[in-house]
């Protein structure tokens, strides 16, 4: 059922949006989020680069753009116009047109503040021009994150050209990455002086957006309750929780949800065969598939662990390291891996497969096929995450039947309910303390429970499925938000 209208206007900014730009979490969300904001009535548009590989098959051209960028500077674009009408593409050849969002082969591009500012200047004079003009922008990690300080510098030097009474909200997806680079990369953003101080933008002699952001957007947001919690102290502020802490009740934690009409069992054509909580024959027959796929033993008493990550330090993969070699050696499990990132990682991987033949399959880069079918296909999602601002893969694993194992960090901690022996309670198994031997005793845990306690793990499983983190909830806090800091424009 569509709400009534509000009758306000969100403008999203982002460095990702699924299906045409994603390299984790964030492009779901910043996909899923506005259309649950559309059933509460919000009217939402979002801005994108128009990378290389989307192709402009299937968008309508909107015709050229010219953007001032930084004090004086210009640059031509092109507009694109998708997603029914609701997502606009900024085209610029020179600056987005390369293999990745955020780098290549040969590492993370060198113009990061000239290509995101563009992004941020340009959605601005694109609302200027459709005469569109949002009571909020909502921005997304470190890309975007300085436009809650442009439209302050715009504002205060009165180049806000209709835009004066535009509030701002900062998602932070990962406290981690926060765009540190030259001071004199701010030039591209048309930074006022004020903004510009060890308060907002700048630290330790360097330009960080991300701590611009928190500075200068009017409310900021992080997608858990939990992470929240933990950004106010340190480590889980990477440097930045004095900064948090003094954006008082302006900083919150909102809960991502799933958006349960990709991810679901019951109509995924990706997979196998269909299965809901139900009736699970089906997950028989996408273990088997998957089985087949990644080099596994055919062999359905023995559990399938399965991953779908990215290869970076954040997901414990240090403590996998430690704790799959031993719990290998067993002969007890096999091992389903879909991940690209750090070097080493990859290697170690490889070598593991090698090693285990029949027990461990891997597959190294991105396929949204081979995801959904790990996650069909496994009996265990493992999710030793050494934070986790909140994760969306432990959503999907529990919708499709697989139980997370994780440790109890962030949004895990948030969303997946720890096994009870006693009753069979719970959603996954949990631990606390990042080393290898917690997480190798909460996998002895779930692989105990998988042969000597079987309907524990059917009723976790149709529990599992059965639960729904839904982004209607999520949407309302947000709507929330969005009305504070506009009526504090107004
Ligand atoms: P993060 O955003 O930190 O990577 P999340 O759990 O929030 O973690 O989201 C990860 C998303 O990216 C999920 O949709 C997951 O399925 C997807 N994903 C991660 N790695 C890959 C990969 N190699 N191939 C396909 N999908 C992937
Ligand atoms: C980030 C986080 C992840 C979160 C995602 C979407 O990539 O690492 O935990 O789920 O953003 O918010």
């Amino acid at each position: 059922m569509k709400a009534e209208k509000t009758g306000l206007k969100v403008l999203f900014v982002a460095s990702e949006c699924a299906p045409w730009a994603k390299s984790g979490g964030l492009g779901d969300v910043v996909a899923a989020l506005p259309k649950a904001l559309e059933a509460e009535g919000v009217e939402v548009r979002t801005v994108l680069p128009l990378y290389g590989w989307i192709g402009r098959a299937g968008l309508e051209w909107k015709g050229g753009l010219e953007v001032e960028c930084g004090y004086g500077g210009r640059e031509g674009c092109g507009v694109w116009e998708g997603g029914e009408g609701k997502v606009w593409f900024l085209e610029h050849n020179v600056l987005y047109d390369r293999a990745g969002i955020y780098g290549d082969g040969h590492g993370e591009f060198g113009d990061q503040a000239r290509r995101f500012g563009l992004l941020c200047a340009g959605a601005a004079e694109l609302c200027r021009r459709e005469g569109w003009i949002p009571d909020v922008v909502h921005t997304h990690d470190w890309p975007t994150a300085a436009m809650g300080g442009m439209l302050e510098s715009w504002r205060r030097d009165g180049r806000g050209r209709g835009l004066e009474k535009t509030g701002s909200v900062l998602t932070i997806h990962n406290m981690a990455h926060q765009g540190w680079m030259e001071l004199e990369e701010a030039r591209w953003l048309g930074l006022r002086w004020e903004t510009m101080t060890q308060e907002g933008f700048e630290a330790y002699g360097k330009l960080n957006l991300l701590k611009g952001g928190i500075a200068w957007s009017d409310a900021v947001t992080t997608v858990s309750p939990t992470y929240a919690r933990e950004c106010l102290g340190e480590p889980g502020g990477c440097g930045l929780s004095w900064l948090l802490g003094r954006r008082g009740s302006d900083f919150s934690g909102v809960l991502n949800g799933a958006d349960y009409e990709t991810w679901n069992p019951e109509r995924d054509g990706r997979i196998a065969a269909g299965y809901g909580h139900n009736s699970l024959i089906g997950k028989g027959a996408c273990k088997r598939d998957l089985q087949l796929r990644m080099g596994l033993a055919a062999d359905d008493r023995v559990p399938v662990l399965g991953m779908v990550t990215r290869l970076a330090e954040q997901k414990g993969l240090g403590l996998l390291h430690e704790a799959l070699p031993g719990l290998l050696a067993e002969g007890r499990v096999q091992l389903a891996v879909l991940g690209s990132g750090e070097r080493w990682a990859e290697e170690w991987l490889g070598w593991l497969a090698r090693e285990w033949p029949g027990r461990v399959g891997v597959q190294l880069g991105y396929s949204e096929d081979l995801a959904h079918q790990i996650y069909a296909g496994s009996d265990f999602f493992l999710m030793p995450s050494l934070f986790e601002p909140c994760g969306l893969s432990q959503l999907y694993a529990m919708r499709y039947g697989a139980l997370p194992v994780v440790r109890a960090t962030g949004g895990l901690e948030d969303t997946v309910e720890g096994y009870d022996a006693r009753t069979g309670g719970g959603t996954g198994f949990k631990f606390a303390e990042a080393s290898g031997a917690a997480l190798r005793g909460a996998m002895d845990e779930a692989v105990g429970t998988w042969y000597e306690r079987p309907t524990h793990v059917t009723m976790m499983r149709e529990r599992g499925m059965a639960r729904r983190f839904g982004w209607e909830g999520p949407a309302k806090e947000y709507l929330a938000i969005y009305e504070r800091v506009a009526g504090r424009r107004r």
